[in-house]
């Protein structure tokens, strides 16, 4: 490989190239388009980071004056989420610190101007999502006609139809002679069959063999079979796993993610939540006391299910079973990373059996039938080498930092108390015709019937007991409102539409 590029490797501290950039790099110095898959965490962002640094010109050399559009940029790279345009940001910053390019990154949730400053001021490469994107170019505070080169991260994702429009008109705004490459872990043919619109006799490019799990191998997977009112004993029970460090856990909505988030910290975890229902300097600020380590539990949206790299996660949970075999994918790829071995822990509930068995065989993984786990389970502390004494709180109840505005505090001892079927009110109404009462109390006199609370019928598909032994049908049933695909109410959203600015 050229020197350049290993020293550019070196500055950030890398001795050797991944396949994925020792494939990837000399090519796309050759200039040519491509599509480059290769598992979570082989170094993709560099892959292309370092091309794009290296084929920038920069304010001091020659050929700067003749490039046109003085300060316009000449590298675009699209991300599908704030964070992680931040964090492709930071590692082109470190990587461009002998050869100075200027990195912008540019998101919404956060004021203008710095943005309007840097970009008046000139820059090189931008970085960001495709909301704010366009509403700069739409300001005329972005040229996007010097891009000679553009990447997007997570292509797959940027190409799927939440954000194939708002792509469509980016790419519009750049001139058709540039280069594109995609990168992602994940690369459906169809999406490969669309992406060929835009591109120009692209070189696919991937770091493993067809026949290779799409998975990261060094991932020990589990998946269980689990109760919804037994999940935050179980997960108290693998934050006590031998070798924890920091542990992700997904939830498929907001409102689940900070519940969960609240209820770890009331059991003494140090837990903060990531979501869309946070305001962005909440949501950066939980990322970066992850980071930090001053909390070690992140729980999650799919908001942070791609492409975020934070060194010593261990653990990754699936709260809930995730929609598809790429979500899961970029789930359970926050561990694992850049050699490190790492545990996955999917719960599946009763509900999501089928979900589930889909996107088992869509990975030709062993799960076929998730074996049911109970926080009191022995399989649970063995597969995880959990103390066998091990409680569910571990430490005086901590606060959560961050929660969605105008919501209040949870009191701990009414979350997990199943509801009481209520009487239904009787309704005394009085009735008047020509000012004279016509029925007192009858309007809406109850029958026997409307009166007693309703018996609570057990699902076919329920548990025939829950972990504690009572009978599953005698506890009344939570009713839960899900919506899929479609994304919107109730606190259900995809990544997408979480941070799509
Ligand atoms: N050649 C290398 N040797 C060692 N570590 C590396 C190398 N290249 C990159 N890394 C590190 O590996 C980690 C993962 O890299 P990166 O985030 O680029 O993965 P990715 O392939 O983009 O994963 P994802 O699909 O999840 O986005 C980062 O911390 C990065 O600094
Ligand atoms: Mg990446």
């Amino acid at each position: 490989m050229h020197e350049d590029i290993v020293a550019a490797l070196e500055r950030v501290g890398i001795r050797h190239p991944f396949p994925i950039q020792e494939m990837a790099i000399p090519l796309a110095l050759a200039g040519h388009d491509m599509i480059g898959q290769a598992r979570t965490g082989t170094g993709k962002t560099l892959a292309f980071g370092i091309s794009l640094l290296q084929r920038v010109v920069l304010a001091d050399e020659p050929g700067y004056a003749d490039l046109g559009i003085p300060g316009a940029p000449q590298a675009l790279v699209v991300c599908p989420t704030r964070e992680l345009a931040s964090q492709v940001s930071k590692d082109l910053s470190t990587a461009s610190t002998v050869r100075r390019a200027r990195v912008l990154t540019v998101y919404g949730g956060v004021g203008y101007e710095p943005q309007l400053e840097a970009l008046a001021a000139g820059v090189d490469v931008v970085v960001g999502t495709p909301g704010r994107l366009l509403d700069l170019v739409g300001r005329r505070a972005l040229n996007l006609k010097q891009i000679r080169m553009l990447v997007l991260d997570e292509a797959d994702e940027m190409l799927d139809l939440g954000f194939l429009p708002d792509v469509e008109k980016l790419l519009a705004q750049t001139p058709p002679r540039r280069q594109t490459m995609l990168f992602s872990a994940t690369m459906p043919s169809a999406i490969v069959g669309l992406s060929r619109r835009h591109l120009n006799q692209p070189m696919n490019i991937r770091a493993e063999s067809a026949e290779d799990t799409t998975t990261v191998p060094a991932t020990t997977q589990f998946v269980y079979q689990a109760h919804d009112m037994d999940k935050p004993e179980v997960v108290a029970r693998i934050l006590q796993a031998e070798g924890r460090e920091k542990m992700m856990i997904f939830c498929r909505t907001k409102r689940t993610a900070q519940r969960v988030a609240e209820d770890l910290a009331g059991r003494g975890f140090a837990a903060a939540p990531i979501h869309g229902d946070l305001n962005q300097s909440q949501r950066e600020k939980s990322l970066r006391r992850f980071r930090e380590g001053q909390v070690d539990v992140l729980v999650a949206t799919d908001v942070a299910a791609r492409g975020i790299d934070v060194t010593g996660v261990t653990h990754v949970i699936n709260y809930e079973c995730p929609d598809d075999d790429k979500t899961y994918v970029h789930r359970i790829g926050r561990t694992g990373r850049a050699g490190a071995t790492g545990v996955a822990v999917t719960f599946v509930d009763w509900a999501d059996v089928t979900r589930w068995k889909v996107i088992n065989k869509a990975l030709g993984l062993s799960f076929e039938t998730p074996v049911e786990t109970y926080s009191t389970s022995a399989h649970l502390f063995t597969d995880h080498g959990i103390d066998p004494g091990a409680k569910s709180r571990v430490a005086p109840p901590k606060e959560v930092e961050d929660r969605p505005e105008g919501s209040r505090p949870p009191a701990p001892a009414e979350r997990e108390r199943p509801r009481e079927p209520r009487p239904r009110r009787q309704r005394s109404r009085r009735r008047t015709h020509n000012g004279e009462v016509v029925r007192e109390g009858a309007a809406s006199a109850p029958t026997s019937a409307q009166t007693s609370p309703s018996s609570p019928q057990s699902s076919p598909s329920s548990p025939q007991s829950s972990p504690n032994g009572t009978a599953e049908g005698s506890a009344p049933r939570r009713r839960r409102r899900r919506r899929r695909g479609g994304g919107g109410g109730d606190g259900q959203t995809t990544a997408g539409q979480e941070q799509s600015s």
